[in-house]
């Protein structure tokens, strides 16, 4: 074949492997920043000696905001730009639930946020438990609503609504009020307010967006999340019915948010590095295909003989398949699964299972500036332990080169 002597993709420069990191406990603590993050993400933007970028998302159990705000919060907070397509929360996959159920009441976060992002999901009818205590105060005998509640609060007759599922979103404010709610409704005839059922199976589904016991704040000891939570409720559920609850749980260390997780990163891998082909000077070649490049070998990974009746694949800057271009300059990635996913977490029950449950290529990194303490011994035993983000991504790209 001809050697074609133009420089073309330098697929060194996008690595092959990839990272995922958990938020809270890894790149912050509450209000608070942990420091090393900043510098974590930059070394895989491509400050680093071997001047290579390594893409990356975030599966968070947290929750109780859109996406689009999430990564709002985190670009500032990182210093870097951060998309929609990166960021998974706990409540990203309910997304799939829209068209089970019409009518939902959306449990946690502050005031309306997670109705918003509900409805932002696509959900048609979407209720908050403000709005329960709205239609009647005496539901929650202890808690009135503020004026800001009763102002965001929706007029509604709930003893004309069927509640088809309730779906809790993010950490409840008031567990009280939500679990007086919640436990009528598991109770009711088909979801209505003010309704028992004697036989306590015609509820609605109950669906929490993680499990998290624990989580790691900016206090000094972890504080109770939407898994503590469901402990309680189901420890009320009990006590009634004397069954055991049944709920449906998505976030870390779900199988299905792992599937999801694994589309999301391939999609992001794809898009950085479409987005790097078109920062390169690609020029069309005789026979106006586009032609890859390999630095080390200096062979050109598409064979440019015209006799094929098809393009041979190109050898494997990333793995068995790498890239191949369509004829001209349009580009279609087919990109092989990365070869390593370094997925890094604070909570052994949920970040390291996570990794270490569904695929082996994914690495699980447990680092001790959350939820674990050093010198504990994890229940899920992670492949590597760093003291924080910044030494697993240094750890990392040291193992890799
Ligand atoms: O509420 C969120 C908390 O439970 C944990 O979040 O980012 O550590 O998965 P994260
Ligand atoms: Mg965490």
């Amino acid at each position: 074949a001809v050697r074609e002597k133009k420089k073309f993709i330098d697929h060194e420069r996008i690595a092959s492997y990839a990272f995922a990191f958990d938020i809270d406990g890894v790149l912050v603590r509450g209000p608070e920043t942990i420091p090393q993050a900043p510098e974590a993400l930059r070394m895989l933007n491509g400050e680093n000696k071997y001047n290579i970028k390594v893409p990356y998302i975030f599966i968070t159990n947290g929750g109780g905001r859109s996406e689009k705000a999430r990564c709002k919060d985190l670009s500032k907070r990182l210093g870097i730009t951060v998309t929609e397509d990166q960021v998974i929360q706990g409540h990203t996959p309910m997304k799939d639930l829209v068209p089970v159920y019409e009518n939902v009441l959306v449990v946690g976060g502050v005031l309306d946020s997670c109705r918003k992002v509900a409805e932002g999901y696509g959900f048609k009818n979407v209720y908050i438990p403000l709005d329960i205590m709205k239609w009647n105060p005496s539901v929650t005998p202890y808690y009135q609503l503020s004026e800001e509640e009763k102002r965001i609060a929706r007029d509604v007759d709930f003893s004309k609504v069927k509640i088809d599922a309730i779906l809790v979103f993010a950490d409840s404010r008031n567990w009280a009020a939500d679990q007086q709610i919640i436990l009528e409704l598991l109770l009711s005839e088909n979801g209505v307010m003010g309704t028992i059922c004697p036989t306590a199976d015609k509820g609605p589904g109950l669906y929490f967006a993680h499990s998290d016991f624990v989580w790691a704040t900016d206090y000094g000891l972890n504080r109770y999340g939407m898994g503590a939570l469901q402990v309680s409720i189901a420890a009320l559920y009990q006590e009634h019915t004397g069954k055991e609850l049944e709920v449906t749980r998505f976030g870390k260390p779900q199988r299905g948010t792992f599937r999801f997780a694994e589309k999301v990163l391939s999609n992001w891998r794809r898009e950085t590095l479409s987005e790097h082909v078109e920062q390169l000077k690609l020029e069309d070649c005789p026979d106006g295909a586009g032609r890859l490049h390999n630095e080390r070998d200096d062979s050109p990974l598409v064979s440019d003989s015209s006799d094929d009746d098809e393009e041979q694949m190109p050898n494997d800057p990333f793995g068995e398949k790498g890239i191949t271009l369509e004829r001209g300059s349009k580009m279609i990635l087919e990109l092989p699964p990365a070869s390593t996913v370094y997925f890094v977490g604070d909570t052994p029950e949920s970040d390291i299972r996570f990794a270490n449950s569904h695929d082996s290529s994914w690495y699980s990194i447990l680092v001790k500036t959350g939820v674990y303490q050093d010198g504990a011994t994890p229940r899920y035993k992670p492949k590597q332990i760093c003291d924080n983000v910044l030494e697993a991504v240094k750890f990392a790209i040291e193992r890799e080169h």
